[in-house]
């Protein structure tokens, strides 16, 4: 029984908060899957709706999500616990320390990849390898090398626990401070860089002409699973990043600061990377592969291609990494609230647990790539398993959790702390969140999942 009473940590400031939580929402996801799922849904079509699912779902489960957090000063099990007896919904606090644990067990392995491409454009190894069927092939000879693809995983989860090991206002505040604004600085370079090349303007029409013919139903579905995605949300990690929030803090125009850094983190790194694609002329729907087999041969073929490789790889790590901070700090602040573990215990055995859980999706492109569970190997098991059934879940019940279970007038008041003004100049606004929190997100929500376990 782990009875005392320890002063739970919090943000130094608002700013700080942030900070961290939109270095959580801009990830892998805004860099490495907007750009290609943009370009093999129709670019501006997929992106205009993209846009409309961030705004009308997206922003108001992420504020659903950070009042449970700020309302509760708990992680995602304990703030269920603390509103609601139910075993149930205790279960879905569970199943989103579950779903970080294991998204961070493949999300390390392409940060990995990250990392160790930073050495690769140091090396200038890019230069040996400069057109994209030798470069695909470089790519996959590491990816099969166990030494680099565990070495690098590991690596990049040890920088990762270093912050969270530090604490939440020395360790995760302190650090996207400093980091956030990096990759800010970079992603701008790397844009005006991509649209000063000649021929960029194919890049730029690309992104910003609707090609209606490429957008099907599914599309929207997909548009609608990566806004989860992008935005952190459906297990916790927002409720855990704002259950370290006071209560003097708006979280209305907090939220809304986050969606808009993410949304337009995505955007300039479309823009990035499309004027550059196109510009050197390579192929811009490479899905997967954009990133790791195609952008290695442009960077070959520009102008200063050396230094901005180095500085791209850069910039993807960094988002990376903010990221997998916060999905490590959703297990850690479980065992700390609930179970009174020591901060740095927790990081120390959690991390190595999320290192045995990554190894085998680090194998999947080697030793274990033979090895299929539902005919997908572990890597492709964790990220079907996640983003496409785990969070859409997750996001459907915390919107089903705050509307119906707990209650919006109850929401409301814990709403309202910090948010005065919202409330009595823009009362429309708060009507619009509770009908999207009410009746859009749990029924579009579900459309998503029926169309992930092909229902529909
Ligand atoms: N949002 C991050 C990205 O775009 C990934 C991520 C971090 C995440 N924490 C999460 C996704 C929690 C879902 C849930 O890359």
């Amino acid at each position: 029984m782990a009875e005392i009473k320890k002063v739970r940590e919090k943000w130094g400031s608002k700013l700080g908060f942030i900070l961290a939580a939109a270095g959580s929402a801009i990830g892998l996801g805004n860099i490495w899957k907007f750009p290609y799922i943009a370009g093999e849904n129709g670019g501006a079509a997929f992106i205009f709706i993209y846009l409309i699912c961030i705004v009308i779902i997206g922003l108001p489960v992420l504020i659903a999500e950070v009042l449970l957090g700020r309302t509760t000063q708990r992680n995602p099990v304990g703030a269920f616990k603390k509103l609601s007896d139910s075993k149930f919904w205790i279960g879905v606090g569970s199943l989103g320390v579950i779903a970080g644990f294991l998204i961070l067990s493949y999300y390390i392995v392409i940060a990995g990849w990250s990392l160790g491409y930073i050495f690769e454009a140091f090396n200038g190894s890019f230069f040996e390898f400069n057109q994209s069927n030798t470069s695909a092939a470089h790519f996959n000879d590491l990816i099969q090398n166990v030494t680099w693809n565990v070495g690098f995983t590991i690596a990049f989860l040890l920088i990762t626990m270093i912050f969270v090991y530090s604490g939440v206002q020395k360790g995760i505040e302190r650090g996207s401070k400093i980091l956030m604004p990096i990759l800010l600085l970079l992603l701008v370079i790397s844009a005006v860089k991509g649209i000063s090349l000649p021929g960029s303007e194919k890049g730029i029409s690309f992104l910003l002409e609707p090609n209606w013919s490429l957008v099907t139903p599914s599309s929207i579905l997909v548009a609608l699973g990566h806004a989860f995605f992008t935005l952190s949300l459906g297990m916790g990690a927002m409720l855990t990043y704002g259950s370290y929030l006071g209560k003097e803090n708006n979280i209305f125009s907090a939220s809304t600061q986050i969606v808009f850094l993410d949304t337009i983190i995505a955007l300039l790194a479309g823009l990035a990377i499309f004027t550059s694609v196109f510009a050197t002329q390579q192929d811009p729907s490479a899905g997967p592969g954009l990133i790791f087999h195609t952008l290695p041969v442009v960077f070959t073929k520009m102008p200063g291609g050396y230094i901005f490789s180095i500085l791209f790889f850069f910039l993807l790590t960094i988002a990376a990494l903010t990221s997998a901070i916060s999905l490590l700090e959703v297990v850690v602040s479980y065992f700390v609230d609930e179970k009174g573990w020591r901060r740095h215990s927790a990081v120390i055995v959690f991390g190595g647990v999320t290192f045995l859980i990554a190894i085998p999706s680090a194998l999947s492109f080697n030793v274990l790539s033979d090895f299929h569970i539902f005919g997908l190997n572990f890597f492709d098991l964790a990220d079907y398993l996640t983003s496409n059934i785990m969070l859409p879940l997750g996001g459907m019940l915390i919107s089903i959790f705050v509307a119906w279970i707990w209650g919006f007038d109850k929401a409301l008041v814990e709403l309202k702390q910090g948010a005065e003004n919202v409330f009595s100049n823009y009362p429309f606004v708060i009507s619009a969140w509770k009908i999207f929190v009410k009746y859009f997100a749990p029924v579009l929500i579900f459309l998503v999942l029926l169309n992930s376990l092909g229902v529909l």
